[in-house]
């Protein structure tokens, strides 16, 4: 029986963790760490995701700012919002909801975002940061990662781990994240990505695999070897007539056909999901103390 890695408790100890030190620091210094969200139109997802940042931002006592506006609203308001909360000392975290409608540069709207206060970590000064292993914000998501491996004891010194998908958000910066030189990385790592034209050959020497590719229970058995580690970040809505709301979710690995194979997996939902909100959160959090020097 594979351990599993459980993303809902991890993430709890953490929120309750956090929610400690922020009493302390508002004691201390009279601080409230505050983070300002923004999203652009109606999507179903990011409309959600949005709403659980808020609700996670009241639970542990921070502040949170959340600018809703249409689809069609200018690049230039955006920047321009960006711009206020850049300068706005009671605002140590800034967050626009991807994905953007396509008439807005994403690049732009990152690049505007101080990097101290960059707590999603895209700004090019902190994915450059974590490349060369300075101090900075590291996204969200594969911090969560980085955080599960720790906490379960995952030995990656010297393993094999391959990732795949190299999306700025996970594939890019965990690859980066798990080859640097610390006792909790120095992993072998190979990327695949669309141009892969086998990846089973890659996948079925993995040790460690982390799965960002966004294709529904791709990863079956007949992929991956014995005694694998699996960290599935894929969150996708597939059909399901039995089930009352008409889908499920499910990851990019197919959970029941690797279990058996498996030394240790993450479930979809519960697994990397609820770390994302998590580090988040501690990205604030370290912003407001200041713990994050640039
Ligand atoms: N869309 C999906 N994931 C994320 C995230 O971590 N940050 C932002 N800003 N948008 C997202």
């Amino acid at each position: 029986m594979p351990i599993l890695i459980d993303g809902k408790i991890v993430s709890t100890q953490i929120k309750n963790e956090l929610k400690q030190k922020t009493e302390s620091l508002f004691q201390d210094k009279g601080i409230i760490p505050g983070l300002a969200l923004m999203l652009v139109g109606d999507d179903p997802a990011s409309k959600i995701y949005v709403s659980s940042k808020e609700k996670a931002c009241a639970e542990i006592g921070f502040k949170s700012i959340v600018k809703r506006v249409p689809a069609d609203t200018p690049e230039s308001d955006v920047l321009k919002q960006i711009d206020e909360w850049n300068q706005d000392s009671s605002i140590h975290g800034i967050l626009v909801q991807a994905p953007l409608p396509k008439h807005i540069d994403s690049n732009k709207v990152i690049m505007r975002i101080r990097p101290d206060k960059d707590v999603d970590g895209f700004h090019p000064e902190n994915m450059g940061r974590l490349v060369i292993g300075l101090p900075g914000f590291l996204s969200c998501t594969p911090a969560g990662i980085m955080e599960l491996l720790k906490r379960y004891e995952i030995d990656t010194q010297g393993k094999h781990t391959v990732v795949l998908g190299r999306s700025n958000i996970v594939g890019k910066p965990i690859a980066n994240l798990l080859y640097q030189k610390n006792k909790y990385a120095n992993s072998i790592v190979t990327i695949c990505h669309t141009g892969t034209k086998d990846f089973a050959y890659y996948t079925k020497q993995a040790d460690i695999l982390i799965a960002a590719m966004g294709v529904p229970e791709l990863i079956k058995a007949e992929h991956v070897k014995e005694g694998v580690v699996i960290i599935d970040v894929g969150i996708n809505r597939v059909e399901d007539p039995s089930n009352p709301k008409g889908y499920r979710l499910t990851g990019d690995v197919d959970f029941n056909s690797v279990y058996e194979k498996a030394q240790a997996i993450t479930p979809v939902p519960g697994g990397v999901g609820p770390m994302t909100i998590a580090m988040l959160l501690q990205n604030t959090y370290f912003s407001a103390a200041g713990l994050v020097k640039f």
